[in-house]
């Protein structure tokens, strides 16, 4: 039995879900954190069937339409009603403002080794980049597009032969892993952040690199 209460977390979404996924089978047993609400800004995606399966309440708030800052408000709006504490995007395509950022954690994950290759599609730059090693970087989220202090990478080769979605594929376990990771560490209250830099206490079995 876990010593203390878990966090309460809320997942933003965008679309098929793996990385909700990964957080929905960790977030059980003594494990220090859980789900309690899945927000997709698209109806229909496959993140809200995951979530449903799971038993997790779901809401969709379309950004269609919608001005930057009442959108963030109403997202917030809903967290904040279930009392989340600790909020992570899972393959959540939106930028979110200051004002939805204060006050919580937001852990974001992404398909690049940043700071190369922020936005959208970090795998087909990777391959226009003509890089040799791409992956995935899990990170705070600040008001910049993948510019929050770095938690955790983990780095795959690139073949001559890769195609934006091999190599994707080959990326998207480590993400997996780097964004349950992370979420352990924060919930565990384990992450300092001095400027642009986060400092994690870390246990025997974790790394911040790693290497495929
Ligand atoms: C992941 O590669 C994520 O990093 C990126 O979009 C993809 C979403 O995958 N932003 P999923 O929805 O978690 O399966």
């Amino acid at each position: 039995m876990p010593d203390t209460v878990p966090r309460r977390v809320g997942v933003l979404v965008s679309g098929r879900g793996s990385n909700l996924q990964a957080l929905l089978d960790a977030c059980v047993g003594d494990f220090p954190a859980r789900v309690v609400r899945v927000i997709s800004n698209i109806a229909g995606v496959y993140a809200l069937e995951r979530a449903e399966r799971a038993g997790i309440p779901t809401s969709v708030l379309s950004h269609a339409g919608v001005p930057r800052a009442a959108f963030d408000a109403a997202l917030r709006a809903q967290l904040m009603d279930d009392g989340v504490e600790i909020v992570c995007l899972a393959g959540f395509m939106r930028v979110l403002g200051a004002e939805f950022l204060e006050g919580w954690p937001v852990i974001n994950v992404h398909p690049a080794l940043l700071p190369a290759f922020p936005g959208l599609h970090g795998p087909r730059q990777a391959i226009a980049g003509g890089v040799v090693q791409a992956g995935a970087t899990v990170h705070l989220v600040d008001p910049g597009v993948d510019t929050g202090p770095i938690l955790g990478q983990a780095s795959v080769p690139v073949t001559d032969d890769d195609t934006e979605d091999t190599l994707a594929g080959r990326i998207l376990p480590f993400e997996h892993r780097l964004l349950v990771q992370a979420l352990r560490q924060v919930a565990e209250g384990r992450v300092q952040v001095e400027g642009r830099r986060a400092h994690i206490a870390l246990k025997p079995s974790e790394q911040r690199w790693i290497v495929g």
